[in-house]
């Protein structure tokens, strides 16, 4: 099915189950560890042995050699993997790094073997027998060095990664009354999910199959097949269920791969998860930025000239695209946009929840606050005074909806803005100094190709098939919930099959695409089998419905089981779409609001109110979506306060390699928080008119609570993460 006019009305506006607040269906599962990830399918793959992956110990040279005698030697141990017998890998198509090194090293804790054992024990401690001898060599490990030395590199083949010139920036930037021009640094991020990276892979014959956690299983598909070199028909991928990704599971990494290797030296199936210590130099990361920032305004607080340049190191095969919000957020006639890539030798930086948005709406809104004060305006009407309804860079080109203003001026009253001194450091409590903070957050609602199957057997249970994945966001509920409106049946009818490459390849979980994209695929195959359902009762009235567990139409009514005595029914569609992305800009909005305190004497933060307004088209269930808020809302605190992956540029590795000291925010830290989806509809995006939350969540979240701090203090950080050391 295509769609490519706007949606009319369908069965999804009757919003009986799409729509409403519906706890998780997998939610049970889950809480009482019951629910399969990767590391646990023991009875999918029975007698796996286990696999310890050993990393580099240095981010840049050679192996000279690799002496595995004593390991092999050890109790337990089955084989060892290393270039020597791994035979030729290739690399992914999404994430670029080589899962083995040898006899390069391309960064530190690359893995250089995996030793395979009968227990995990037993491959743990041989691990530590493997002794590699390196020859160092130069590496490159600093941002700041890199940028200036080698002329940009340029992996920005993309159109989209273009450098962008609207008017005359220059000239109206020289030519502004009120200017600001600053630099800002964000740091790299680790994704630090719950669930390690794991892999249990298993031979039959030339068959290979992966039980692993991954979000994009098509991704994972093609990268599987391009790294191994075999047909992607020899390759099944099995992810049910997965313990958050943030883009760091997006296709496959050095676990998956090394487990295929290892099994089939060995002949056996072999289980591999990454410990935590190489969660971060093993994997990827989202990159650091410098972020230049130029604005030109009139007197009257409207912006002439806006110019906004960002470096960062290798992005796999693309920069980090801090810019992109700026192109799109605000109005201005004269405009220029840059991303420049620097070499690094660091492990490989790809996506994070929100690329670009996130770590350039931490630069942008701070700036955009600096620019406020300067202009003598308040922040939440500088922004409004600065909205636009086209796309910036073409103007024939609306935005399909944009509720921007209305997000900023809900916000504004719901969290009591009007209390805010404009003037910093004004308010005090006691030892704490109090201040509040606005961001805008936007984030692109691109939609992907999504096919699913949905069957309806005998006993009247309706099952969706799709190979779309559930990464804590929701996915099997909206599926669920898509489907029972669909098909007139209640939520308990509904059985959701997630993650599987033997499934229809659905869109995936990434760029927040995922909810709005896997259930058009579903809502397309419904259609068809509502089709067969009414052929099979012959009932084909225009006006017919499915509600209620009955088909009704022409004054007619039959039960839904009616249609499938006859045996079951099952249809498969997908849906995709034409060129309705080109015509309207499509994008979700936002405005955060907090208020910190700091204390006056340690400068210790603490966040102490936050809010979200959200405008996001149909909100498919306000539960999951609040969650998907709330989540990036969390984590666009640590971005904040102190998240930060410390590289030590002599030797290139991030030190802070565990979560004891890769510090992200426990509930402690994180206060009360409240969300407000503002009412949408957006029929550009597809059948369900929704669109995406789970990266909306975090854009702009950071710099509402640097611009709080700011409030508080008067003391401007420009440089995250914004800890006390920096306001005293
Ligand atoms: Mo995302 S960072 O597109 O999973």
């Amino acid at each position: 099915m295509k769609f490519d006019t706007p949606a009319s009305r369908n069965p999804i506006d009757r919003l009986k189950v799409v729509g409403q607040p519906t706890a998780r269906i997998d939610g049970p599962l889950k809480t009482t560890g019951t629910a399969t990830y990767a590391y646990e399918q023991h009875n999918a793959a029975p007698g796996a042995a286990y696999g310890y992956i050993v990393g580099a110990g240095i981010a840049k040279g050679r192996i000279e050699s690799i002496d595995v005698d004593r390991a092999k030697a050890a109790p337990g141990v089955l084989g060892i993997v290393t270039a020597a017998n791994a035979g030729k890998l290739g690399v992914g198509a999404f994430y670029v790094a080589r899962a083995l090194a040898g006899p390069d090293v391309d960064h530190y804790h690359q893995a250089v073997a995996i030793v395979v054992a009968e227990t995990f024990e037993q491959a743990r401690a041989a691990a530590h027998l493997v002794r590699v001898r390196y020859a160092r060599g130069e590496g490159s490990f600093d941002l700041e060095q890199a940028r200036g030395k080698k002329p940009a590199q340029q992996p920005l083949q993309q159109k989209r990664f273009a450098d962008t010139a609207v008017g005359d920036f220059d000239g109206a930037f020289a030519a502004a009354p009120v200017t600001l021009d600053a630099t800002y640094t964000t740091p790299d991020h680790g994704h630090a999910m719950m669930e390690p990276h794991a892999t249990i892979a298993a031979w039959h014959g030339d068959k290979l199959t992966l039980w692993t956690a991954i979000q994009l299983v098509s991704w994972g598909m093609r990268d599987v097949a391009k790294t191994l070199d075999i047909p992607k028909e020899n390759i099944r991928i099995v992810s049910p269920y997965i313990g958050g990704g943030f883009g760091g599971k997006g296709s496959i990494l050095a676990d998956a791969v090394l487990a295929a290797v290892a099994a089939k030296q060995i002949g056996r199936p072999v289980k591999v998860t990454l410990q935590r210590a190489l969660m971060f130099n093993n994997t990827t990361h989202r990159a650091a930025t410098i972020q230049r920032i130029r604005i030109g305004a009139g007197n009257d607080g409207r912006i002439t000239a806006i110019g906004h340049e960002s470096w960062s190191g290798n992005l796999g095969n693309q920069p980090e695209f801090a810019t992109a919000p700026t192109r799109m957020l605000y109005a201005g006639a004269n405009r220029m946009t840059r991303l420049r890539v620097a070499h690094l030798d660091l492990p490989e930086a790809n996506a994070m929840r929100a690329p670009g948005e996130t770590p350039g709406m931490m630069a942008l809104e701070i700036a955009m606050d600096e620019m406020a004060e300067k202009l003598g305006l308040d922040p939440v009407a500088f922004r409004i005074l600065n909205d636009t309804l086209v796309d910036p860079e073409a103007p024939q080109r609306p935005f399909s909806k944009r509720q921007f203003v209305e997000c900023l001026q809900t916000g504004a009253e719901r969290f009591g803005w009007k209390a805010r001194s404009a003037r910093p450091a004004m308010r005090r409590e006691g030892r704490w100094m109090i201040g509040m903070g606005v961001a805008a957050a936007i984030r692109g609602a691109p939609v992907a190709k999504s096919a699913a199957s949905v069957r309806l057997d005998n006993r009247g249970t309706v099952i969706v098939e799709t190979d779309m994945t559930d990464i804590g966001t929701g996915s099997y509920t909206i599926i669920a919930q898509t489907a029972a409106e669909m098909l007139g049946v209640g939520l308990d009818k509904v059985t959701v099959r997630l993650g599987d490459s033997t499934f229809p390849e659905g869109a995936g979980s990434g760029g927040q695409w995922g909810a709005a994209s896997s259930t058009a695929g579903v809502y397309a195959a419904c259609v068809k089998l509502r089709e067969m359902i009414a052929q099979r009762l012959g009932m084909t009235s225009t006006d017919i419905e499915f509600i209620g567990g009955r088909v009704r139409a022409g004054g007619l009514s039959r039960p839904l089981l009616d249609a499938v005595a006859a045996g079951e029914l099952v249809a498969q569609d997908f849906m995709e779409y034409g060129d309705l992305a080109r015509r309207f800009a499509q994008q979700t909005f936002g405005a955060h609001f907090a208020e910190v305190a700091v204390d006056s004497a340690t400068g210790e933060i603490r966040i102490r109110r936050m809010l979200a307004v959200c405008a996001a088209g149909r909100i498919l269930n306000p539960l999951a979506a609040r969650s998907q808020i709330i989540g990036g809302m969390t984590m666009g605190a640590g971005a904040a306060l102190m998240e930060e992956l410390v590289v030590d540029k002599r030797i290139g590795f991030f030190v802070n390699h565990d979560l004891a000291s890769y510090e992200v925010p426990v509930h402690a830290d994180i206060p009360h928080q409240e969300v407000i989806f503002l009412d949408e509809v957006d029929p550009t995006a597809g059948p369900l008119k929704a669109k995406g939350v789970g990266e909306l969540g975090i854009s702009g979240v950071p710099a509402a609570i640097a611009n709080a701090v700011y409030n508080a203090t008067g003391i401007r950080v420009r440089d995250y993460p914004v800890t006390l050391d920096k306001l005293l």
